[in-house]
């Protein structure tokens, strides 16, 4: 693997080598072992063109335990506010001998056009493109699915909210059936569902009741206010009314189902505080995973270069 862009068509052994790797790396990550050498002389470039509070930080830490030399460009200073253009950003980067991109953009495919231009010793990681891609959520998402549940094959996984706009929805929908989940429901309301999910395999409902009944997980996402016009805006309230998650609507799922959510979370709009802090959630356990995940990632895509 010389570059992560997408969790769509990597082989289901590959998927599982991530995880496994990243299991490796758990006692890592919880600092029972300080570093790993093994990026050790290797310079990490995370670049986040939109925002980030957990995959920027989570990368940071996990290229730092894996002895990376991590450099955080802060895009918002950066010579792109004078016009510079993204490739030529990456050529001047490139000239002080970055190893590894970790990129987050707004536009779905920046990774790709990055990872098409750098050296063949430069690897790219895709943090997030546009509606398109979340590979390492996908993949933390995975990671925190086997640790509580352990298979994937008699598994029910609902993912609920606004999946029109979710790059998290898409890769763990190809990550969720590449690993063989036995149903993936999404749900949401009609104007929030993308018209191609029944041909990705996935059971579509439109009532929150019917979509998390029986469920072993359900994965709430925000309203991407973002990358919404006008039109499809809802009111957070009618949103909270027929989608949020409250501890009622809850009990239609498994008494043992996880509550998942990628954050950020917006309490009252997609899920109540109650559900977030109460005993089903493992919102957090999935942000300290996504440490282990991340350095799995980058020790594989840049751990064997000589
Ligand atoms: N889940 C996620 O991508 O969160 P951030 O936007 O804070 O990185």
């Amino acid at each position: 693997l010389v570059h992560l862009l997408s969790i769509e068509g990597l082989p289901r052994d590959i998927v599982t080598h991530i995880l496994d790797t990243a299991a490796s790396f758990v006692s890592v990550s919880d600092r029972e072992v300080k570093k790993v050498p093994l990026l050790r002389g290797k310079s990490v470039f995370n670049l986040f063109f939109e925002n980030s509070t957990r995959t920027r930080t989570t990368f940071e830490i996990a290229a730092t335990r894996l002895s990376a030399d991590v450099i955080n460009l802060d895009i918002a200073r950066s010579s792109a506010s004078k016009g510079e253009s993204l490739l030529d950003t990456i050529a001047n980067l490139s000239a002080m001998a970055a190893d590894l991109f970790v990129v987050r953009h707004s536009e779905s495919g920046a990774p790709y056009l990055i990872a098409q231009h750098v050296a063949p010793h430069v690897h790219v990681i895709n943090a997030g493109d546009g509606r398109h891609a979340h590979p390492t959520q996908g993949l933390l998402d995975m990671y925190t699915i086997r640790h509580y549940k352990k298979d994937f094959s008699n598994l029910t996984v609902a993912i609920v909210g606004d999946v029109l706009h979710s790059r998290v929805a898409r890769s763990d929908i190809h990550a969720l059936t590449t690993l063989g989940c036995a149903e993936v429901r999404v749900v949401g309301p009609k104007t929030l569902v993308p018209g191609d999910m029944a041909q990705m395999g996935v059971r579509v409902c439109h009532s929150l009741e019917e979509g998390i009944r029986d469920c072993d997980v359900v994965i709430m996402l925000r309203l991407q206010n973002e990358r919404m016009s006008g039109a499809l805006l809802p009111s957070s309230q009618e949103f909270f009314k027929s989608f949020g998650l409250t501890p009622e609507k809850l009990q239609l799922a498994k008494p043992d189902a996880i509550v998942m959510h990628p954050g950020p979370i917006n309490r009252g709009v997609e899920i109540d505080s109650a559900v977030v802090d109460g005993k089903q959630s493992v919102i957090l356990p999935q942000v300290t995973f996504g440490i282990a995940v991340r350095m799995a990632v980058m020790s594989i895509v840049a751990g064997n270069d000589a």
